[in-house]
């Protein structure tokens, strides 16, 4: 079959699942920089850290009664915190729908060493959310990032819980709506949905898991940069933008461009109507598209960040799963070459398929405008 070359690319064909695309008109230029090569624990250093996390509070309508810290290796560090030092004071359950959630579990079961309810499912479902019981701890992520599946919202989350509800929100936070009665530590880094920098993580702690940090010591030792307590207490600096260690102050003023650029669209309903309308942009080509599907089965679960999608069966009959592979590669290939989209292969450990970045800082005609670039990459690729 004949699918012509098409005549517009993607403006910006970024559409990596992180880092993620930058704000629209964003550049390095326009950066502050005013605390770079000063202190972070200047007057003007921890400022700028103490606007970064009032901004955060801001935009995620965070209520004051959790707090918000600036930690250090990304948003793996900041559950690793958040794993490290809160749990073992009771039975803990690990929900594992994808990548990361599995690598969660291996930490607790194999590092930890703790004996872990484990609820699993394969790539594209859910478990069974109403089977949690919330007499444990339970380790959870909101969006699952390689298989484009993600909680529904927070009603499966009983308000009178007596474990802790631990999030991993990296592909959620500014995209997703997070119900912070719901949830006593959440996490994200910043170069998923408002296309930050990698490095930093955002450890946000609601009352119940700072309760269990002063009342509770883990039978391990815990390295300096996961200490967030000092003789029983929780060191507050943590949360004011005294960071354990040195932050880069680069990533720091690029993560505040971000935010101030989602507060002059209109704040979190606007990211979360940006990254709908990607969503949706997309999900109309897959409809009227018969090689490809979603791999979320239920529209209700469907990643409106990351999307995840793989071959339909009749399109790719005949070829297991390493050919398919091999065609995702030619496929991402084919298209860098042209500029058309980046970094668009799935997941190294997902079924074979491609994945679209639909979150906050991607345009929604860039999206309509992929479509066409996806058929004519998949027939090339088919036919070569
Ligand atoms: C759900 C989820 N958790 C954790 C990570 C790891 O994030 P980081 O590289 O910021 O540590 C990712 C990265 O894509 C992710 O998608």
């Amino acid at each position: 079959m004949d699918v012509a070359k098409p005549a517009t690319r993607p403006a910006r064909p970024y559409f990596s699942s992180g880092p993620c695309a930058k704000p629209p008109g964003w550049s390095a230029a326009k950066l502050a920089t005013g605390s770079l090569g000063r202190s972070h624990r200047s007057k003007l250093g921890k400022a700028r850290l103490a606007h970064a996390i009032e901004l955060t509070r801001h935009v995620l309508h965070i209520p004051a009664t959790h707090r918000i810290g600036i930690v250090p290796a990304s948003d793996t560090g900041a559950v690793e915190m958040a794993l490290w030092s809160l749990l073992g004071a009771r039975p803990a359950t690990m929900l594992a729908w994808e990548s990361f959630g599995e690598g969660w579990v291996t930490d607790v079961v194999k590092q930890l060493k703790l004996d872990a309810t484990i609820l699993k499912a394969d790539y594209g479902e859910l478990p069974d959310l109403a089977s949690v019981d919330w007499t444990s701890d339970v380790v959870f992520t909101w969006n699952g990032t390689t298989s484009g599946v993600r909680v529904p919202d927070g009603e499966w989350i009983p308000a009178d819980r007596e474990g802790l509800a631990i999030c991993d929100a990296t592909s959620a936070a500014f995209a997703m709506d997070l119900p912070w009665d719901k949830i006593d530590v959440a996490t994200f880094s910043w170069q998923k949905v408002l296309g930050g920098e990698g490095g930093h993580g955002v450890l946000i702690l609601g009352p119940r898991a700072v309760e269990r940090l002063e009342s509770y010591v883990p039978a391990w030792p815990l390295p300096k940069i996961f200490r967030m307590t000092k003789s029983g207490k929780l060191i507050e600096g943590i949360f004011k933008g005294e960071t354990i260690n040195t932050p880069s102050m680069l990533a720091v003023e690029d993560y505040i461009f971000a935010l101030e650029w989602a507060e002059l669209q209109g704040g979190l309903s606007a990211m979360t109507a940006r990254a709908d309308a990607n969503a949706a942009a997309l999900s109309a080509w897959v409809e009227a598209t018969p090689w490809i599907e979603h791999l979320a089965a239920d529209p209700v679960t469907r990643s409106n960040t990351s999307v995840c999608l793989k071959f339909a069966d009749d399109a790719v009959a005949g070829l297991d799963d390493e050919a398919q592979l091999a065609l995702v590669k030619k496929i991402a290939a084919l298209l860098e070459a042209e500029d058309a989209a980046y970094d668009i292969a799935g997941y190294r450990d997902a079924p074979p398929g491609i994945r679209i970045w639909c979150g906050a800082t991607v345009d929604t005609d860039d999206i309509v405008a992929l479509g066409p670039w996806l058929d004519w990459a998949f027939q090339q690729a088919i036919d070569s």
